[in-house]
């Protein structure tokens, strides 16, 4: 069930982005940008390419610095604080480009997002007690779980760089939340996807916003987007022109006019 408006005026607040502004080069990539994020709700952000979408992740979660402005998680600033530490604060991005782990099978990748929830020392996983033992089979069944949801078992066993490129973005999901995250951010899930690996993606995000856990979602698939999303931030040349509800954001002038005026730059 979508959250609506006025549901969402209740949820408290995850992230508060306020403000933020980014320059490369004489280029204002971010704007002054501000908007929210709602515990338990699935947020867009949308526009057209060389919006700035990215490079807002990017100050989010600090890969870089933002040249002014302010983020905060769960109520506390997040700004100076480093990528690792932030996906320790329960804030878990994915990349554009999927980053499957060359080397490891489909299952393995999976499992190798856990690590931020790991409970047991490095000692007890090396004397290999029972307390991790046990970590260890929930985290395969949950594993296994989530492949099952996303279409993905049937390749649990093959390396994960063998697979087309969509069921590697669906991978890259499925890992991600294997940390628990609170918040998940998404770099365009849906590039790459075929119908039907998209509509396992939407059917993945709905788990998702059952399971509790927010989402903020960068997404050029404009019927994804209106499918899950409860909100949606439009960005244009680095600023916000538009803000609400799928609906209303999307028989919104300037949204209109920033999609259809530039055609060739708007793959939605
Ligand atoms: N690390 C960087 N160095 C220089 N310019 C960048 C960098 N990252 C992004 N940009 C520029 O910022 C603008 C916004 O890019 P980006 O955030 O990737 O847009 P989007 O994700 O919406 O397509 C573009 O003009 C891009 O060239
Ligand atoms: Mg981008």
């Amino acid at each position: 069930m979508m959250v609506n408006n006025v549901t969402r005026e209740t949820l408290p607040v995850i992230l508060e982005v306020s403000g933020l502004s980014k320059t490369f080069g004489g280029v204002k990539a971010t704007d002054n940008v501000s908007f929210s994020v709602r515990d338990g709700a699935i947020t867009a952000l949308i526009g057209p390419n060389g919006a700035g979408k990215t490079t807002l992740f990017n100050l989010i979660t600090n890969i870089f610095p933002a040249d002014s402005g302010g983020v905060s998680f769960l109520g506390k600033s997040i700004r100076g604080t480093s990528p690792m530490n932030v996906a320790g604060l329960g804030l878990i991005r994915t990349f554009q480009s999927a980053r499957v782990f060359p080397g490891l099978t489909v299952l393995e990748n999976v499992l190798a997002g856990r690590h931020r929830l790991f409970k047991c020392s490095g000692l007890s996983q090396m004397l290999w007690t029972s307390k991790s033992r046990a970590e260890e089979r929930e985290s395969r069944e949950r594993a296994v779980a989530m492949l099952e949801l996303v279409g993905l078992s049937k390749f649990r066993d093959a390396h994960a760089v063998d697979l087309p490129m969509g069921a590697q973005k669906l991978l890259e999901v499925v890992r991600a939340l294997m940390s628990q995250p609170k918040l998940l951010c998404l770099d365009e899930p849906a590039a790459g996807l075929n119908d039907t690996e998209t509509e396992e993606l939407a059917v993945l995000l709905r788990a998702i916003r059952v399971a509790g856990i927010s989402v903020l979602v960068v997404e050029h698939n404009m019927s994804l987007v209106m499918n899950v999303a409860d909100h949606v931030v439009v960005v244009d040349a680095g600023a916000v022109i538009a803000a609400g509800p799928p609906a209303e954001v999307q028989s919104n002038a300037k949204v209109i006019e920033a999609y259809l005026g530039r055609e060739e730059n708007a793959a939605a």
